[in-house]
């Protein structure tokens, strides 16, 4: 039998398997209204058998986008175009969740087939695109080359924490039913845990606690505008792989402070704090984040989500059965096959005779395989 097509239950919410669409940026969204294009992409990673589909980094404020191009949640009027994805994807039977963003100093960036490099002047001329101002902690850039961030004051600090809660109360109108907050890869919520990014001297800065205590203020917004009977996720980088950064054992702290405020579930990534370059510590090989997820799920008694260059479906099963992990997360090899789960529900015998399959499809797959058998073809 396979455990990575198990049930997986979080709060009321139960995942048909243990695969997640892991949170996938289109850059293709106007003034951060969801179209056709989101309709389609999300949809048919639903369609392709995922338990869990995500829509992208959604930004929770107008200047938290991190392109142009970037989803968003600020206000009512963006609920509608999304609510249509989420009722595809609930009626195809998998879950709709939703990343609340905020990119700090990451924002104001080009789409990254025109550079990942800030947004100036020649943008508006090209593509009727203007920069705009970002915050962070700490007035520090983000890369070389990058415009300094404008520290943010006490009150941009509690608006951006209401921000979270409100739009986490769109995202429910939506009709999504699991949120996670991108609290990793150099985005404002990771920018206060790392003392790579935040070096304040008040009490969003210097201790761990107080670099910690902007996620936790978050967690706490959401889950006060947020049903109890949803789950609730933070992606976090589990190292920032350099000197004077983050290590596993500092997240491992932070994800229990997050349980304690109701979160469910660590999605664990690695890096991203500083610049493109990546960092020497950094060696990138299959599933080599497992082991992140391995250890905070252990030492912090919290369920994790593994992600990071992992499309072997008998990895991916060893994964959940090893207890490494509850949930594996795919990106690029979705891109690649929407169907992945579908194909690995076959390869691991979780499914026979295509009846996991939509039944338009897999009606047809089957006919054409009892064929194919039959005539020893294949
Ligand atoms: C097109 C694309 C867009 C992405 N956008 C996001 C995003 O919005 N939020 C996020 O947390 N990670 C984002 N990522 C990172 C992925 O979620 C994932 O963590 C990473 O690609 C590693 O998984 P993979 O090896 O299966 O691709 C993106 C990755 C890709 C390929």
């Amino acid at each position: 039998m396979s455990l990575l097509f198990s049930p997986f239950k979080l709060r009321d919410i139960t995942f048909k398997n243990r695969i997640a669409v892991s949170p996938m940026s289109q850059y293709r969204a106007k003034d951060g209204y969801a179209n056709n294009w989101h309709m389609v992409n999300l949809g048919r990673f639903a369609m392709g058998g995922a338990g869990l589909v995500y829509a992208e980094a959604t930004a929770v404020e107008v200047d938290g986008r991190r392109t142009p191009g970037d989803l968003g949640l600020w206000q009512d009027e963006q609920v509608e175009g999304l609510k249509q994805v989420t009722d595809f994807i609930n009626q195809e039977g998998a879950i709709p969740g939703i990343q609340l963003s905020h990119a700090g100093r990451k924002a104001s960036e080009r789409r990254p087939w025109h550079g990942e490099t800030p947004v100036d002047d020649e943008d508006i001329s090209i593509r009727d695109e203007a920069p705009w101002k970002a915050i962070a902690p700490s007035s520090i850039p983000y890369a070389d080359g990058w415009p300094a961030p404008e520290e943010m004051s006490d009150a941009d600090i509690e608006r951006v924490i209401t921000s979270f809660g409100e739009a986490a109360r769109r995202s429910k109108e939506a009709g999504f039913k699991m949120i996670e907050v991108y609290a990793a890869h150099g985005f404002l919520v990771h920018q206060f845990l790392s003392p790579i990014a935040n070096k304040r001297t008040d009490k969003w800065g210097g201790s761990d606690e107080n670099r910690r205590r902007f996620a936790v203020e978050v967690a706490r917004s959401i889950r006060a505008n947020w049903p109890e009977k949803y789950p609730l996720a933070f992606r976090l980088s589990a190292t920032d792989w350099l000197d004077g950064g983050v290590e596993v054992e500092e997240t491992v702290e932070t994800a229990k402070a997050l349980k304690a405020e109701g979160v469910d579930i660590i999605d664990c990534s690695t890096g991203g704090i500083s610049g493109k370059e990546r960092p020497r510590r950094m060696v990138i090989e299959h599933g080599f984040q497992v082991p992140f997820a391995k250890q905070i799920q252990k030492d912090a008694d919290i369920a994790t989500i593994a992600v990071g260059f992992l499309w072997d479906a008998k990895r991916c099963e060893e994964v959940i059965a090893n207890e490494e992990a509850s949930m594996i997360a795919l990106a690029r090899e979705l891109l690649d096959d929407p169907n992945w789960p579908l194909h690995a529900a076959a390869e691991l015998g979780a499914d026979e005779n295509h009846a996991m399959w939509p039944i338009e499809f897999g009606w047809w797959l089957m006919k054409r395989e009892r064929l194919l058998n039959k005539l020893g073809i294949k």
